[in-house]
């Protein structure tokens, strides 16, 4: 039986039950489990015998539709074997092909946007998919059954590069399966951007949330607003150590932070992850965690009288956008070259942690929430994030939030990004609103890996293992199954108050992402913590491959 004969609505309920098929308790052995130790653990994986061995002569022949996918594939292989793989745009059968065979008609509904199949045998391999990100998907798992050394980026000689034989159906269990990353606080180059967008779509994943503009600095160039750059890019110097409230005691390193991503950087970082099916989605905050807009135009602000500085410490600033006709229409503005750039359906408006201190001391202010008939601050934050809803949606683009977005009403088309744990997303699902699940307990990857913290760099507090990660459930159960359709998926969040370049970034991210990939990707009766940790070692060997720093598993992760 295969579900690729059934339709849509039955195949994921067909996957769950083939799961428990061919991976039985007991019919796969330790030696199994290690030798196909795909990451994240695909719906069906039935092992056979035999192996296949991949030469300088084997060939790709790959259905025009998959052919981009077979190229990039061929260019990664050159990379570590020094092969230059032929690719033919025919997909018949030859011995020792890896052939993309694009599937059509019922077959296309049970594989959907993103699902394969995979059938390596000692005389081919041959890729099924309805459409390209399930090829590509399809070549990352057959990747995963190479020696790790397949990830290289410089050639490795006297390797037999040989997969084991193998039947795999995969389908993805949620569409959103991402992963944020802050650059306002600490500036990320894009070479890295990119190194960190390959390392999700290794894991299958399809979400870059690009966390661009903060009160610590605004990182992407707006043509008509040089300023936001010239000036707000730059920090003077930087608080170190841990954050300390009582403003004598903090210590500064008297180095200038700086940095930003020119439109020319954006255009070619958004084509890399769209070449890998990861789509960006841009975040420019508002009306908090805007104290770098303010200090480049301070008629931003609430306080004209006052100037203040890119921000240099940690936590959250009083500094708001003001409320007034022109900073709503230069925000659009503002978002309106943001759409230039980034083609996917999401925007990103934050909306998160916006202190009101001085909306409520602005006479000003006072007299905007009478002359549009609102309450109190919380309507007024919600009545800019609708201008933003309102000009996104007439552009043919979706806004995303953080779940403040639902105090004071919350927009028509908005979807929320629930951070503060699940209610947001809860009160969001109930009210027919889209979600992507954030919360701190599970998600939040700038917490510490350990208990032992002195042992660990400074991060920010929290404590989230990484059996916790893998023990994630997007979905409340407090949802009926219709509400529970709005809840697209989930992303990590990876923070930089603490984490002050590339490296220290991988150490946070990884392994806890590859837990997370898991997680989002693999069907629920296929999750499995001990299962999980007996392919991990295999799967950290790629990641030294691919150079990176991840944390060593240690006694505190413990193997059941
Ligand atoms: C957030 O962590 N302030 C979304």
């Amino acid at each position: 039986m295969t579900f690729l004969s059934l339709p849509r609505a039955a195949a994921s309920l067909a996957v769950a039950a083939l799961s428990l098929g061919p991976i039985r308790l007991g019919a796969t052995s330790l030696a199994d489990t290690t030798v196909y130790a795909v990451i994240p653990r695909p719906s069906v994986l039935t092992p056979a015998s035999g192996h296949f061995a991949l030469t300088s002569r084997t060939t790709l022949r790959t259905d025009a539709a998959f052919a981009t996918v077979a190229r990039r594939f061929a260019l990664e292989v050159e990379q570590a074997t020094g092969w230059e793989l032929v690719v033919s745009r025919v997909a018949t059968r030859a011995p020792g092909a890896i052939r993309l065979v694009r599937v059509r008609g019922r077959d296309t509904l049970a594989l959907g946007a993103e699902g394969y199949m995979l059938d390596v045998t000692p005389t081919g391999v041959t890729v099924r998919a309805a459409h390209a990100a399930g090829a590509f998907y399809a070549l990352e798992s057959f990747r995963q059954l190479l020696p790790a050394a397949i990830y290289r980026r410089a050639p490795i000689g006297l390797i037999a590069w040989s997969a084991p034989a193998v039947h795999i159906e995969d389908v993805p269990r949620f569409t959103w399966r991402g992963a944020h990353l802050d650059a306002g606080r600490h500036f990320m180059p894009k070479e890295f951007v990119k190194k960190y967008i390959d390392l999700l779509a290794h894991h299958k994943m399809n979400r870059f949330h690009w966390h661009l503009t903060e009160d610590q600095g605004w990182r992407i160039q707006i043509l008509k607003f040089p300023r936001l750059t010239e000036i707000g890019s730059c920090r003077a110097q930087t608080l170190v150590g841990p954050y300390v409230a009582e403003p004598a005691k903090r210590v500064f390193d008297g180095t200038p932070h700086c940095g930003f991503y020119t439109q020319d950087d954006i255009r070619e970082v958004v084509a890399y992850a769209a070449e890998r099916f990861v789509t960006v989605v841009p975040e420019i905050e508002m009306p908090g965690h805007a104290q770098a807009a303010i200090t480049a135009y301070p008629h931003l602000g609430v306080r004209r009288d006052t100037t203040v500085d890119v921000m240099q410490v940690w936590g959250t600033s009083d500094f708001i956008l003001n409320a007034d006709d022109a900073t709503v229409t230069f925000m659009q503005d503002v978002l309106r070259e943001v759409m230039t750039l980034f083609p996917g359906p999401y925007i990103h408006i934050g909306g998160d942690e916006a202190g009101k201190s001085q909306w409520q001391a602005s006479a000003q202010i006072q007299a905007r929430i009478k002359s549009l008939g609102l309450k109190d601050e919380h309507e007024l934050q919600s009545w800019f994030i609708r201008q933003m809803d309102t000009f996104l949606t007439k552009h043919g683009r979706r806004m995303i939030g953080w779940d403040e977005i639902l105090e004071g009403g919350l927009a028509e088309n908005a979807t929320v990004m629930s951070w503060r744990g699940y209610d947001g997303g809860i009160a969001a699902a109930k009210a027919n609103h889209d979600v992507v699940m954030a919360p701190g307990s599970h998600t939040y990857f700038d917490h510490y890996q350990s208990l032992d913290k002195a042992r660990e760099p400074l991060a920010i507090g929290g404590y989230l293992p990484l059996d916790t990660v893998y023990a994630f459930e997007p979905v409340p159960v407090s949802l009926t199954p219709t509400q529970a359709t709005h809840i697209l998926g989930a992303q990590a969040q990876l923070w930089t108050e603490y984490i002050r370049d590339p490296k220290e970034l991988e150490y946070m991210a990884f392994p806890r992402m590859s837990a997370l990939a898991e997680a989002l990707w693999s069907a629920k009766p296929r999750r499995d913590f001990a299962d999980f940790m007996l392919r991990l070692p295999a799967h950290l060997r790629r990641l030294d491959a691919l150079d990176v720093k991840y944390r060593k598993l240690d006694a505190q992760v413990v193997t059941p």
